[in-house]
């Protein structure tokens, strides 16, 4: 299996369009060592033609104009994205949806059950797609059963019930539902290679653990250093747990969660753009990569 990074930045990207937090103006006046970062999206794919689009960004239409394996060109109206599973209703993760309109054939959508109430009643994407190519909705179970996507050869696909947050415009923000978040455990029967994906991981659940510690690669929420990075940074209130996202430094945080799995490739994903590990040259960066863990960038690719 290949995992392709589209993008790996949170939502707003990097650097963000209004920022100019330290990483943001720096970034402009070319005064940090960082890549700029499109928003969260990643692509699997078990033979390099079929590929499966994991959330659809803002950012998609770039995102497809850097990685040229989406456009296999086999018909004059061709793609190589043959089903898109959404992982949350967030608009970093489904807004692409609208870009993906011309589509000649329905899409083959797969979210669950709340993510499709949502996308359809407080942020009507689905709704409005039905004037357009329309979408073919897979219900994802979230009852621990693993699926297949006709299209995708040796992969299979097990969605994780995950406590994070719905987004604001969700009907029921404030009265959590289980599918409000997933996580997703990818294998490739072929190579048994198995990627555990969640970029929005507010808690290291125990449910979560026997997933963790088997896969061979763990692609998780690296949004915020510290929980109160958005306030150090002068950018806004809200901490990163209450976003929803586990932060990376000190006791309870990301990297010391990720220290009791000895086994998986770690590589930290969906980053914000105040997160002071977009500076390469940083001491937060240097504490990473002393606990081996990386950081994932536009166009990295994981071979599982
Ligand atoms: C989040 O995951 O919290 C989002 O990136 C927020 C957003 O897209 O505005
Ligand atoms: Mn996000
Ligand atoms: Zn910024």
């Amino acid at each position: 299996m290949q995992a392709h990074v589209l993008g790996s930045g949170a939502g707003g990207g990097f650097p963000q369009w209004n920022c100019n937090c330290d990483n943001c103006a720096r970034f402009r006046q070319g005064a940090i060592n960082a890549r700029a970062r499109t928003q969260s999206s990643i692509a699997v794919s078990a033979d390099d033609t079929e590929w499966v689009l994991i959330n659809a960004s803002p950012d998609i239409r770039a995102q497809i104009d850097a990685f040229p394996a989406f456009q296999p060109a086999r018909a004059r109206r061709d793609t190589g994205i043959c089903a898109v599973v959404l992982m949350d209703s967030q608009i970093d993760h489904t807004t692409g949806l609208l870009t993906l309109r011309e589509s000649g054939v329905p899409l083959d959508l797969y979210c669950t059950d709340m993510v499709h109430q949502d996308l359809t009643s407080g942020f009507p994407v689905l709704s409005m797609l039905e004037h357009y190519c329309g979408v073919n909705w897979h219900p994802l179970p979230i009852d621990g059963s693993s699926f297949t996507i006709p299209k995708a050869g040796t992969l299979e696909f097990r969605a994780i019930q995950l406590s994070s947050k719905a987004p604001p415009y969700s009907p029921h923000r404030h009265n959590p539902h289980p599918g409000d978040n997933v996580g997703l455990a990818i294998s490739d029967s072929a190579t048994g290679g198995t990627l555990f994906y969640a970029p929005g991981l507010g808690k290291i659940e125990k449910h979560l653990k026997p997933f963790m510690a088997d896969a061979d690669c763990l692609l998780v929420d690296g949004t915020c250093w510290t929980n109160d990075e958005m306030q150090r940074r002068e950018v806004g209130r809200k901490t990163a747990l209450e976003m929803g996202h586990l932060y990376q430094f000190g006791p309870g945080g990301m990297i010391e969660a990720l220290a009791e799995f000895p086994k998986p490739r770690k590589v930290l994903i969906h980053i914000n753009n105040t997160n002071p590990i977009l500076d390469e040259d940083s001491e937060e960066r240097a504490i990473l990569t002393r606990e081996g863990i990386e950081v994932a960038f536009d166009g990295m690719n994981i071979d599982l």
